[in-house]
């Protein structure tokens, strides 16, 4: 009988577990710069972004040729003026694939230096809060199930499947 509840507590833990990682994974997205291009030359930035939100806890994921190019960021004026002397961070690891967390919410500007910053590999992103679920103000009749719904929901069934071990 110990054991069985053992087994069982086991595999909630198990369940809660996958749970969580699985909202983690919807909540913070990564997002490849340049889509399909990636972080390159000739590709500009100002016009992949504009129809894009960057949200808090979401990741840039910057794919390039690590012989060529870098991942900078830098100040505003920096930025603009296409200045690599003072990055404020470094986010280049040397394999062409970098990820920058964007853990504030704020403007972010990132160039490539070696030059390329000139043939638009500049990108200036402003970072907002997460938008508060939908469901918890609307008086919809939808049947979507929002998170906060759901992780009860989910976490009951979990305790339901477990209570058969
Ligand atoms: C960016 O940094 C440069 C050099 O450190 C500085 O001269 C400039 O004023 C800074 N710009 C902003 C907007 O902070
Ligand atoms: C950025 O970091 C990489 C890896 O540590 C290094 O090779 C490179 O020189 C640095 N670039 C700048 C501009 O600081
Ligand atoms: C955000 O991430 C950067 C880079 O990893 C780190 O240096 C910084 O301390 C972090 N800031 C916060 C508020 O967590
Ligand atoms: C990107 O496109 C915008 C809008 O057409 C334009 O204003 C801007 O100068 C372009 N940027 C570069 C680096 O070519
Ligand atoms: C929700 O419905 C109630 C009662 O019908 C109403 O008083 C309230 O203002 C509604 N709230 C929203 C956010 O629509």
């Amino acid at each position: 009988m110990e054991e069985e509840k053992k087994r069982g507590s086991l595999l909630l833990a198990v369940v809660v577990l996958a749970l969580m990682t699985l909202m983690m994974v919807a909540s913070a997205t990564k997002i490849t710069v340049g889509g399909n291009q990636g972080w390159s030359p000739n590709v500009n930035y100002t016009l992949w972004a504009q129809d894009k939100h960057f949200y808090y806890d979401d990741w840039l994921f910057f794919v390039y040729d690590r012989n060529q190019q870098n991942v900078l960021e830098v100040n505003k004026t920096d930025y603009e003026s296409c200045n690599s002397d003072h990055p404020l961070h470094n986010y280049t690891t040397g394999a062409g694939r970098d990820v920058v967390h964007l853990n504030v919410t704020r403007d972010y500007y990132f160039i490539s230096g070696k030059g390329f910053c000139y043939s638009g590999m500049k990108l200036g992103i402003h970072v907002e809060k997460i938008p508060p679920p939908p469901a918890l103000e609307a008086n919809s009749s939808s049947a979507t199930i929002s998170p906060p719904v759901a992780a009860p929901a989910a976490l009951a069934v979990a305790a339901f499947i477990a209570g058969f071990f």
